[in-house]
């Protein structure tokens, strides 16, 4: 089921043209990595569709409800990190997700032990925020987009400042929350953290969507690179194409596509060199967009 349609969003400021036209959707148990470059129009987009920015244009509708004509219903069941989290500095943790809390019409007390248990900050939520590091703030932020139970989760670089521990507990509770049909969108300039547990990705640049695809497609489109362990690579020069090199001695890399790998290993074999192993590599989302990147000119 569909929680999240973005359609042909604009947003001038000024004569800037922000965004152009950027459509997605985000279904059911979906994880978005939503990446591009500096200024490419993350955090606006995110902000257009949490209505802390005006649209110029185009829709987005949640859960069904759209954001200009139904606005509390539509951002009912939506919880976010923008930037960084921003809390009172001079309050505990708790007081500041009892805060929130009341914010909302649902929200009851089990609701806030049960996400402060979510993000393990049981031992400080009761000292004051400004004691805490960049990370335990990080923690408390992401506790307080779980409070209302959300549907839709729009996540701008929530890993900044969190110790790989904290990475790894907040993939583990993104993954699971997945599980139980909540829609996700994160950010992150850290593309391998992402392709590890994202199901989805969108590529934005200068404001216009590059490409939105499955991770597996997106790292599957092009040619792929094979790892190739043989006798003596010395053998195997004047066989080598402009992509492909020598690790070393032993190893060699080829990019090609199934049909060309195979045409490759026939050619080692007539030119009698010694062929032990054959593995094929992924492209990692890191090389998938610096592909995306350089292909459509973008500095
Ligand atoms: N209030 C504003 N007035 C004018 N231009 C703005 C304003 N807010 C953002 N911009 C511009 O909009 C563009 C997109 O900015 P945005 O913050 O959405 O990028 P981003 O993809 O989140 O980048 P980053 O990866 O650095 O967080 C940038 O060129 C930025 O300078
Ligand atoms: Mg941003």
């Amino acid at each position: 089921m569909e929680i999240l349609k973005v359609d042909k969003l604009c947003k001038r400021i000024g004569k800037k043209e922000i965004l152009k036209d950027v459509s997605f959707q985000i279904n059911e148990g979906d994880i978005l990595a939503f990446i591009g470059p500096n200024g490419a129009g993350k955090t606006t987009t995110i902000k257009c569709i949490l209505g802390l920015q005006r649209i110029s244009s185009g829709s987005v509708v949640i859960n069904g409800y759209d954001l200009k004509k139904n606005y509390v219903k539509a951002i009912e069941r939506v919880g976010s990190i923008v930037e960084e989290p921003d809390a009172y500095l001079y309050l505990s943790g708790m007081e500041n997700l009892k805060i929130q809390a009341r914010m909302y019409k649902n929200v009851v007390m089990d609701d806030v032990l049960r996400v402060v248990e979510l993000v393990g900050l049981e031992n400080r939520i009761h000292d004051q925020v400004n004691k805490y590091s960049l990370g335990m703030r990080q923690r408390l932020g992401i506790a307080a987009a779980l409070l209302n139970s959300p549907r839709l989760l729009l996540l701008d670089e929530p890993t900044n400042g969190l110790d790989p521990e904290g990475i790894k507990d907040l993939r583990v509770m993104l993954k699971r929350l997945a599980a139980s049909g909540v829609g996700i969108l994160i950010s992150s300039h850290n593309l391998s953290e992402l392709e590890s547990f994202c199901n989805r990705v969108c590529i934005l640049a200068h404001g216009r969507i590059l490409e939105e695809t499955s991770m597996k497609e997106l790292k599957e489109m092009d040619d792929t690179k094979y790892i190739l362990k043989v006798k003596d690579t010395s053998l195997c020069k004047r066989l080598l194409m402009d992509n492909d090199r020598v690790i070393d001695e032993h190893y060699l890399e080829v990019v090609r596509d199934e049909e060309d790998v195979a045409s490759f290993i026939r050619l080692l074999v007539e030119n009698h060199v010694d062929l032990y192993e054959v593995k094929k590599e992924n492209m990692s989302l890191e090389e998938a967009f610096m592909k995306r990147k350089d292909g459509d000119g973008i500095d």
